[in-house]
């Protein structure tokens, strides 16, 4: 009962203008949170990032290869945008976890690793980490970008709560005990006290669909991409943070 009181408190509130720059949550965090981004001993994410190299160099699969073995360095990666489309079967859209899964079976023959894994969370942080304080580089895709604002914007749920209606009308209020940022991607995958780990940005997604009490996607699936991809798109100009640290 206290949620929903919370929840219709918030749709009476005034909308923010819409045309101001991006914020990243990073903006919004508490003092402690800001401060154990900011220095990389105090950053928990670092230790994924730091098993992320590691499994960089692992030989696996049926030819005994590893990441390094065909890509050489990881920092070649720093520049690579995500989501784009799969460029042998265009309708389908991929991120950077699900582009990693199909190389590990298309191109080294071994098994996926799994959506939430330990190890495709580390492997992606490690990869998003070599891009920290450049701009999050966006594919423009209009269909695409198209069909994740369209999620944003789609009530859903028993609270019939849409993702704008929260994070574009509603960023810098207080939903309990958190303040409700833009809801940008920038620092993904992001290290969450409340998780005590890193977690990918379709799990984020997933706590926030059932904050409405909606039916989540699938980790991975092609809502969850499109969505991604927009967001991505409307927080243009931000800095990749990864691993970022968040309440
Ligand atoms: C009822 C309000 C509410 C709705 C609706 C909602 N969220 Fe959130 N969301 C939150 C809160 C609270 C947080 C945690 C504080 C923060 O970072 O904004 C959060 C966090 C996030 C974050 C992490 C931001 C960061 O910097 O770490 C993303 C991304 C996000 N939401 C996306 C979405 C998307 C996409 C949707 C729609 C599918 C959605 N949210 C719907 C309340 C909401
Ligand atoms: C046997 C060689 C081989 C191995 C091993 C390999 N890849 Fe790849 N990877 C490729 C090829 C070839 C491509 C180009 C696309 C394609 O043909 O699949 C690619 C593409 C990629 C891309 C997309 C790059 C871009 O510019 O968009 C990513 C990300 C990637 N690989 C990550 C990985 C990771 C992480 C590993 C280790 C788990 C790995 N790959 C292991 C051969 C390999």
């Amino acid at each position: 009962m206290r949620r929903v009181l919370a929840l219709l408190l918030l749709l009476a509130l005034p909308a923010l203008a819409a045309d101001r720059p991006p914020r990243s949550g990073l903006d919004y965090a508490t003092p402690g949170v800001r401060a154990m981004q900011a220095d990389d001993f105090a950053n928990p994410g670092m230790l994924w990032v730091q098993e992320g190299l590691a499994l960089w160099d692992r030989p696996g699969g049926m030819g005994g290869t590893s990441c390094a073995s065909c890509h050489g360095r990881i920092e070649g990666f720093a520049g690579i945008a995500y989501p784009r489309r799969d460029p042998r079967d265009p309708d389908k859209l991929m991120n950077l976890e699900t582009r990693i899964e199909k190389c590990r079976l298309d191109n080294m023959g071994a098994p996926p690793y799994g959506y939430e894994s330990r190890e495709l969370v580390a492997l992606t942080a490690a990869v998003r980490h070599q891009a920290r304080g450049r701009p999050v580089a966006v594919v423009e895709d209009a269909d695409a970008i198209a069909a994740g604002e369209k999620e944003f914007r789609q009530r859903r749920g028993a609270l019939d709560l849409a993702c704008a209606q929260c994070h574009e009308a509603n960023a810098g209020k207080k939903l309990r005990d958190e303040t409700i940022s833009e809801g940008q991607t920038n620092g993904f995958p992001a290290y969450r006290l409340r998780w005590q780990g890193v977690g990918s940005l379709h799990r984020r997604f997933q706590v926030c669909n059932q904050a409405v009490a909606a039916e989540p996607y699938p980790l991975g699936s092609q809502e969850y991409i499109a969505l991604e991809w927009y967001l991505a798109k409307r927080g243009a100009g931000l800095l990749v943070e990864t691993p970022a640290v968040r309440q």
